[in-house]
């Protein structure tokens, strides 16, 4: 049978980039009907009332009713930009990932966020900052959702909503806006020990970065590399940025916030408008795939453990220059819709509890955030290899699909042998072997919370160390529950007692006595590392 009605060549013309800018010269209604004038009602009369058959004025007026859609729930104020990715590493023993071999060079956008702010929020908080890039490569979308800093407050997804809800602002005075300052955050967090390294970046000078520029980048989790001979590695994503790694200082975020609340997108968008991109290099940390998931005794599928680079230096891939500003936000930041599970051939998913629940918890948000399931079509989001799905119908579909068989195999369509639509370097999982009661519990390993918290304290110089101090005794300061304060004073025992002690004193508390780990028990090459000093990350 053939396709009745248009088909899809028919409708190239509204794919066209003008058609979709809207670029013509006379107004019109959504309908394409020209219009005479847009700024008076239809009357009866000069001064009678509106008359219902005003087909402008209602289609104006109910569009505009429906131009909001739900912020993001986590990660709402943020700002992004076009750009490109060029591939420079040898890679090809490590994966098969077209987009990373050398000299590929790939279109992306990427969008910085804050996580706890609202849409209209300040830029220049104490939070964690999103850096999410989505890769158009010519083997399907593959994206990067991570952040500035390179471990999570929590290690199991399961307790994601939980943590949000505490650090959101308050249910009953939705205060603090985007600040960790409040009784729930500090109460989950010292309840949720597994939370203390993250709090420790949070409350260094990484919670206050100066620009986008000066951030580092990090994917957090540990990902599995597959090359061409199915053989695997472990890696973990960094972004370095070329103009270095720069913070505010406490005063400067506080006033750019008051001064200037649009100081980090400000900085993005004229700094491209004046010829300056944003320049960060890809970098690789590698680590055997020899069935345990643990590199010198570091839990590879713990998100709040870090492998310090001194153990595993970072290799540069790749370089991503951003260049380009959006011409619309709405279209494109707004609209723009990242995913952990935007995985291409060459690169897979680990274990990490945290990542198998992001893997779910993305498309699962964006059909509400966009309206349903067809928000990959968004212009934004599509991706830049060419689409066959069997997906069908549903809000806001835009394409126009023909034929009548959508599945495989099929007789009506062309579409057998059923193996051929497989094409060759499609996707496919590396065989693993699972095995394992069903329980819900974590490895013992996880229960280590404060060795890496205190690894990242040690490494810090004297004045970084001061502002950790300084940050603690501000945000916990503005607690009103004594009991909070002083459980996370407890916590900080654990990590380090001079620190303790100067927060306690800075909050008018006794310090309480904690055992801060000793690293030479934990690891060797931990301790190792610590009394070498310099930074970690
Ligand atoms: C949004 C990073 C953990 C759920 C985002 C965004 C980033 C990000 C960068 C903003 C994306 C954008 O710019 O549009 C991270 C990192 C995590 C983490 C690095 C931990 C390592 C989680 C977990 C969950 C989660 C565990 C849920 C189980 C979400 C949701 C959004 C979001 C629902 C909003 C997405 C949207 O509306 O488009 N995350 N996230 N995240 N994240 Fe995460």
């Amino acid at each position: 049978p053939k396709p009745s009605g248009p088909t899809g060549a028919d409708l190239d013309g509204a794919l066209d980039p003008d058609a979709l800018r809207q670029t013509g010269d006379v107004l019109t209604t959504a309908g394409g009907v020209r219009l005479p004038d847009t700024d008076h009602s239809l009357k009866a009369g000069e001064r009678g009332p509106t008359l219902l058959e005003d087909f402008h004025l209602r289609e104006k007026i109910t569009h505009f009713d429906h131009e909001r859609i739900p912020e993001r729930v986590v990660h709402a104020r943020g700002a992004a930009a076009h750009g490109v990715f060029e591939a420079y590493g040898n890679v090809k023993d490590l994966t098969r990932a077209a987009f990373l071999q050398r000299g590929a060079v790939t279109p992306v956008f990427t969008r910085f966020s804050t996580v706890l702010g609202s849409r209209g929020s300040a830029d220049t908080v104490r939070d964690t900052r999103g850096f999410a890039t989505k890769f158009y490569t010519d083997e399907g979308t593959f994206d990067l959702v991570g952040n500035n800093m390179p471990v999570f407050f929590i290690q199991d997804g399961i307790k994601f909503p939980d943590i949000i809800h505490a650090a959101k602002p308050h249910p009953d005075r939705e205060i603090p806006q985007a600040q960790s300052a409040h009784d729930t955050f500090w109460d989950f967090v010292s309840l949720h020990t597994e939370a203390t390294h993250h709090v420790f970046w949070n409350m260094s000078d990484r919670g206050i970065p100066r620009s986008y520029r000066t951030m580092e980048g990090f994917g957090v989790h540990t990902f599995r590399l597959v090359n061409a001979r199915a053989e695997t590695s472990l890696v973990k994503f960094h972004w370095k940025p070329v103009a270095g790694v720069h913070s505010l200082v406490w005063e400067e975020a506080q006033i750019a916030a008051g001064v200037d609340p649009d100081f980090h997108r400000r900085d993005l968008f004229d700094g491209i408008e004046a010829g300056a991109p944003l320049e960060y290099e890809l970098g690789i940390q590698v680590m055997p795939d020899d069935g345990t998931d643990t590199f010198e005794g570091i839990d590879l599928l713990d998100p709040t453990k870090l492998v310090p680079e001194e153990l595993c230096p970072v290799q540069r891939i790749g370089k991503l220059t951003l260049d380009r500003n959006p011409t619309n936000f709405f279209a494109e930041v707004e609209q723009v819709a990242f995913h952990t599970a935007h995985l291409v051939p060459g690169i897979e998913s680990t274990n990490d509890p945290l990542l198998q629940a992001r893997n779910f918890s993305y498309l699962d948000t964006q059909l509400s955030r966009l309206g349903g399931p067809n928000f990959t079509q968004i212009p934004i989001n599509r991706p830049h290899a060419p689409v066959n799905d069997m997906l069908r119908d549903g809000m806001h579909q835009t394409a126009v699909h023909t034929g009548v068989a959508p599945y495989r195999p099929n007789s009506l369509d062309g579409g057998l042998p059923a193996v051929a639509d497989f094409a060759e370097g499609g996707y496919v999982n590396v065989p693993r072997p699972v095995e394992g009661s069903v329980v819900r519990a974590n490895p013992v390993s996880f229960d280590d919370h404060f060795t890496q918290a205190a690894l990242f304290y040690r490494s810090l110089t004297p004045l970084e160390q001061a502002h950790v101090a300084e940050a603690f005794t501000f945000e916990l300061g503005k607690c009103y529950e004594q009991s909070v304060k002083e459980r996370e004073l407890a916590v900080l025992a654990n990590v380090d007692a001079q620190l303790c002690e100067q927060v306690a004193a800075g909050l008018g508390l006794r310090a309480p006595q904690g055992t801060p780990p000793v690293l030479d028990d934990v690891s060797p090459a931990l301790s190792q590392i610590v009394t070498e000093s310099g930074p970690v990350a």
